[in-house]
């Protein structure tokens, strides 16, 4: 996992080790001793799998900081059988192209109270006061979503069951498939049930740029596990609490993330395991 704090916030992406329960929690103690009062917490769902809450939200709670829940890769995904995204006092949504349903760009905050939901409709609608004329008491934002784009992602929801269905089974025949080759695909925690929105494996003994370039001579796109942010230039010099090492950085130096479009036929999902598998 990886813990920093930025700009007072404290920044918690999940990355579950191989067998391991998170330690999250553990590293999130370390960071609440040196900062007792981040604005908030931002607790990432990484490729489509739910964080462990419980744990977090307790002690979010005892410092009575919020928990913003970023589930833009996991929509459609749950934890002990609740929505990821509606976990945190807030959750975030992305409709990025890239994602599991998308709107061609954009997103969506999900809030608990109509008086939260009423103030952030006001900022993202410039902050416009309630008056016959144009009247801006404090700073708005131009972040509302157009009805035309709207429109394309309450058509893409009623796809969405669907499309988690088939990342499931992408996920599945890729696990089926390697389960001779030395990899490890991407850890399913008990807690809950992933949208699998791509597939991942860390490697051992190989490295997994062998791979990618294997697969990108047969025009074939793969890519590493994100790079964690505390190795993020930008974030140099922000602090990274750590329990039990450094698995973020462990997971991307061996990490790749295997082609999962939806679209993928299971002829062209064979041509990538064929060419995977021909690595060992
Ligand atoms: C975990 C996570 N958070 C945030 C974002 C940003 O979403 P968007 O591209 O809609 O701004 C992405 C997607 O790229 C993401 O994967």
């Amino acid at each position: 996992m990886y813990l920093g704090l930025m700009d007072f916030f404290i920044y918690l992406t999940f990355l579950q080790k191989f067998g391991m329960r998170s330690d999250a929690p553990v590293a999130l103690k370390k960071a609440f001793e040196k900062y007792p009062n981040p604005k908030a917490i931002v607790v990432v769902n990484l490729y489509g799998q739910s964080a462990d809450y419980d744990e977090i939200l307790k002690l979010a709670k005892e410092h009575n900081v919020p928990v913003v829940e970023d589930a833009a890769e996991s929509l459609g995904a749950t934890y002990k059988g609740q929505m990821t995204g509606t976990i945190g006092d807030f959750g975030i949504l992305s409709f990025n192209g890239n994602k599991i349903i998308t709107t061609s760009g954009g997103g969506m905050l999900l809030c608990k109270t109509k008086e939260e939901k009423d103030k952030i409709v006001k900022w993202i609608t410039q902050s416009r006061d309630p008056a016959r004329h144009y009247q801006h008491t404090e700073l708005g934002f131009n972040y509302r979503m157009s009805n035309i784009c709207a429109g394309i992602g309450r058509g893409q929801l009623t796809a969405l069951d669907e499309r988690v269905a088939k990342k499931t089974e992408i996920f599945n025949t890729y696990r089926e498939a390697f389960s001779d080759i030395p990899v490890d695909m991407m850890p399913v925690c008990d807690y809950g049930v992933p949208n699998f929105w791509l597939s991942c494996m860390t490697v051992r003994g190989t490295d997994p740029v062998k791979l990618m370039e294997a697969l990108e001579a047969e025009n074939i796109e793969s890519r590493p596990i994100w790079k964690p942010m505390h190795l993020q230039p930008f974030y140099e010099g922000c602090d990274y609490f750590m329990h039990d090492g450094d698995v973020s950085k462990g997971i991307f130096e061996t990490g790749i993330c295997l082609p999962s479009d939806t679209k993928m036929t299971k002829e062209e999902q064979n041509r990538v395991i064929e060419i995977i598998k021909a690595q060992f």
